[in-house]
């Protein structure tokens, strides 16, 4: 057992939703003291700290570029994560310097998706980032977790399956670690109140939902849906050119890292033998 009771949320917004839904469970259940959740003061008032509130979490307003009031914020807290988007993902360098002025012992930095060291592009600028906030902050805990499960499946990025087009990388067959977002919050509330704080600090959690292709997935669709996907494939080459011309190109960046690297690693599945995540083919094509 950690022996951490007090958690804060920085930035819960697609990801940080979950998570705090999973803390508050361990609050009901007596395992853990408090959930704060800390948003920005133009957010604070939205909805969804409406709907933590009325759960029991407690919302605080800070500028995620103000020390001083997150420091304020995160009095007292053992266990800082954030999960803010990849949109401000440098303003994490203030928050993990006052997490380490609060005394807070872990800092869980907004990552959750495939390795993010010695890649190009915005998911590179994560794992480049991994080291300053080591040095600015309390000890990190990394959290790999590959796509979300329930999340990719969207047209920007050419997998809205619903649509009967899609559009991967490769030939399709390339393994990939998925993860529900769900399944990432339940993993993650049950490790940092169970694992030993050893298992904790400067450490990685790789998390696999599911390992399956784009082609296996597609496949499982189209079995249980009846409805055929018409798949187009983009050659690696094609891709990382893309990717050099623009690093910033989201979609194709994503696509060339799940056709040549799309596993999470060696996974930690075990720190958590109950967790029984979801399959990919039951979200996008659930049994009747
Ligand atoms: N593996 C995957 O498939 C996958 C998919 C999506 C996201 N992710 C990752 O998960 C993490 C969280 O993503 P998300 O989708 O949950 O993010 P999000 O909902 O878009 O944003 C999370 C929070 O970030 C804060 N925020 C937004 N814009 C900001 C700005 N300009 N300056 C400062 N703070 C800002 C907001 O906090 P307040 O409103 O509370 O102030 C917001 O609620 C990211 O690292 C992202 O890359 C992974």
């Amino acid at each position: 057992m950690s022996g951490y009771k007090k958690f804060a949320i920085v930035g819960a917004g697609n990801v940080g939703g979950f998570i705090a839904e999973e803390l508050l469970k361990k609050k009901d259940a007596g395992k853990i003291d408090e959930v704060v959740i800390v948003s920005r003061p133009e957010s604070v008032d939205k909805e969804q700290n409406k709907t933590l509130a009325a759960r029991g979490a407690r919302i605080v307003a800070a500028a995620f570029d103000d020390v001083p009031a997150l420091t304020k914020a995160l009095a007292g807290v053992h266990v800082v994560i954030s999960t803010i988007s990849l949109l401000a993902i440098d303003v994490q360098v203030t928050v993990a310097e006052a997490a380490k002025a609060a005394g807070a012992s872990v800092f869980v930095p907004s990552e959750y998706g495939g390795p993010t060291e010695n890649l190009p592009g915005p998911l590179g600028a994560k794992g480049t980032l991994q080291a300053k906030l080591r040095e600015v902050g309390p000890p990190t805990l990394v959290v790999y977790t590959g796509p979300f499960a329930d999340f990719a499946w969207i047209p920007v990025v050419h997998l809205d399956v619903a649509s009967g087009k899609v559009s991967v990388g490769g030939d399709g067959n390339s393994k990939i670690s998925w993860t529900a977002r769900g399944d990432l919050a339940r993993f993650l509330a049950h490790v940092l109140v169970h694992a030993p704080a050893s298992r904790l600090q400067n450490q990685t959690l790789r998390l696999e939902g599911d390992r399956v292709s784009f082609n296996e997935i597609f496949r499982g669709y189209e079995e249980r849906t009846g409805k055929k996907l018409e798949i187009t494939y983009r050659s690696t080459e094609s891709l990382r050119q893309k990717v050099e011309e623009n690093p910033y190109d989201f979609d194709a960046d994503l696509h060339l890292n799940w056709a040549t690297d799309g596993l999470v690693g060696e996974p930690d599945n075990a720190l958590y033998p109950d967790w029984n995540p979801t399959k990919v083919v039951d979200i996008i094509a659930p049994r009747k």
